[in-house]
C-alpha cells in the first residue's frame, strides 16, 4: 500500500473479529515501527503486548475498577475532556457520529455506559499493545517520540490488514496492568493500542472523523 494512501486509510477501529493475530505479525509490526525518529535517538519506548487469557484478565480487572468507581490514576497527564471551544466542538462532533452509527440515543445512559466500557475492554481486541517509557526520562519530552512510534504501529498494522485504536482508556488504571504483567513502577504507561482484524460489520468502524481544512492550519511566512 502506498504511504499516502495508508495515512488516509488509517482510522480508529473499535470492534474486531475473534481471529487471533500471530506473534510473528505483531513482532514484525513493532520491528517496523521502531524506526521512528526520536530526540537524540533516545528511543524512549518499550512495548508490552498482551493477548489471550492474560489480556482477558486485564480487561476484567480494569472493568471491575471502572464499575466500582475507582479513581483513575494514569502515570501521565492524558488529554482531558475540553469543556468549550473548538476542541470541545470536535470532540462532540465525533461522539455524535459514533452514537448515531451505533444507534445510541443521548438519553440512553445504559447504552452509553456500555459504549464507554468498551474502550476499557480494549474493544475486545485480541491484542493490546501498551507503550511504556522509563521514568528516568522527563515526562513530557518522550511523548513526541512515542507519538511517532505510535503512528508507525498503526500504519504498519494496516499494512498487515489489521485495525487499531489508540486509546488512553486502556492505561487509566495502570495498576491493573502492573499486577498482571509485572511492569515495574520505574516505567510509565503512556498509551495503549487495541489491535486486531477489523469487524467490517460493526457500524462504528464505518465512521469517518473529520479534519480541519488545511488552509485553516497554515500560517505562511515569507
Ligand atoms: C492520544 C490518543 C488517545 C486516544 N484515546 C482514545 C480512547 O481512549 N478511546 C477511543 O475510543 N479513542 C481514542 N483515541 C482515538 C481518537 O478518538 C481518534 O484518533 C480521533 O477521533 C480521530 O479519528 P481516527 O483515528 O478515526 O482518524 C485516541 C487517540 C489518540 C491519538
Amino acid at each position: 500500500m502506498d504511504l499516502v494512501e495508508s495515512i488516509h486509510l488509517r482510522r480508529s477501529v473499535r470492534a474486531f473479529t475473534s481471529r487471533p493475530v500471530s506473534r510473528d505479525v505483531i513482532k514484525e509490526i513493532l520491528n517496523i515501527a521502531r524506526w521512528a525518529p526520536s530526540a537524540m535517538n533516545t528511543q524512549p519506548w518499550e512495548f508490552v503486548v498482551a493477548t489471550g487469557e492474560k489480556l482477558d484478565r486485564i480487561r476484567a480487572g480494569v472493568v471491575e475498577k471502572l464499575k466500582n468507581g475507582a479513581a483513575m490514576q494514569p502515570d501521565h497527564l492524558v488529554v482531558g475532556w475540553p469543556m468549550e471551544g473548538v476542541y470541545r466542538e470536535r470532540q462532540v462532533e465525533l461522539a455524535k457520529r459514533l452514537f448515531k452509527a451505533m444507534d445510541i440515543p443521548r438519553e440512553d445512559k445504559e447504552k452509553r455506559a456500555w459504549w464507554f466500557e468498551r474502550g476499557f475492554r480494549f474493544f475486545d481486541a485480541p491484542v493490546a499493545v501498551v507503550i511504556v517509557c522509563d521514568k528516568a526520562l522527563t515526562e513530557a519530552g518522550p511523548l513526541l517520540d512515542i507519538g511517532a512510534v505510535m503512528q508507525n504501529i498503526c500504519l504498519a498494522a494496516l499494512h498487515f490488514g489489521l485495525g487499531t485504536c489508540i486509546e488512553d482508556q486502556g492505561i487509566l488504571y495502570p495498576e491493573v496492568f502492573r499486577e498482571h504483567t509485572g511492569i515495574p513502577e520505574t516505567k510509565r504507561l503512556v498509551i495503549a493500542i487495541a489491535m486486531g482484524y477489523p469487524d467490517q460489520d460493526f457500524p462504528a468502524n464505518l465512521v469517518r472523523s473529520e479534519r480541519e481544512p488545511v488552509d485553516n492550519l497554515i500560517t505562511w511566512v515569507g
